[in-house]
């Protein structure tokens, strides 16, 4: 592993510089860490059509999974902020939406990923279970 908390958290909050949000001016960084050290990032990309908005976990496990991306997830840093203050608010915990589309990434390597949810006066540390219980995933299909 060669990822650490505080690089986890420093990549995501790299990825915020390239948040594409000129409607909410609220930039997040999510930064994936896999097993085996690989660290795979996303920035927020917005849309005119504001619902069609693409969160930053989201973007992230789309860049992983279609890079064929198959790891052990093992972390996951978000951050978030207004742009110039990012991090420097209350911590940012994933959407519903990104939960379970985190939750299918972590059921492919069998882990409960721990969920770094950054803030100015705290890091909440959580596990995917925690923040999405009884989830559903692709076992459900079997
Ligand atoms: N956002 C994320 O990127 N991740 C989350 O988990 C929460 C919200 C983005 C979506 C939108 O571009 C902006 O934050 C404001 O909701």
């Amino acid at each position: 592993m060669s990822w650490s908390r505080e690089s986890l958290i420093e990549a995501a909050r790299d990825a915020a510089k390239r948040a594409y949000a000129p409607y909410s001016d609220f930039h997040v960084g999510a930064a994936l860490g896999f097993a085996d050290g690989s660290v795979v990032t996303g920035a927020n990309v917005e849309n005119a059509s504001y619902g069609l908005t693409l969160c930053a976990e989201t973007v992230a496990v789309g860049k992983a999974l279609s890079e064929d991306w198959r790891g052990r997830l093992e972390a996951v840093a978000v951050i978030g902020g207004k742009a110039g203050a990012v991090g420097s608010g209350d911590p940012v915990t994933p959407c519903g939406r990104c939960r379970q589309i985190l939750n299918e990434v972590a059921a492919l390597g069998d882990s409960d990923p721990t969920i770094w949810c950054v803030g100015a006066d705290q890091t909440l540390e959580l596990t995917l279970s925690e923040l999405l219980p009884r989830a559903f995933g692709p076992g459900a299909l079997e």
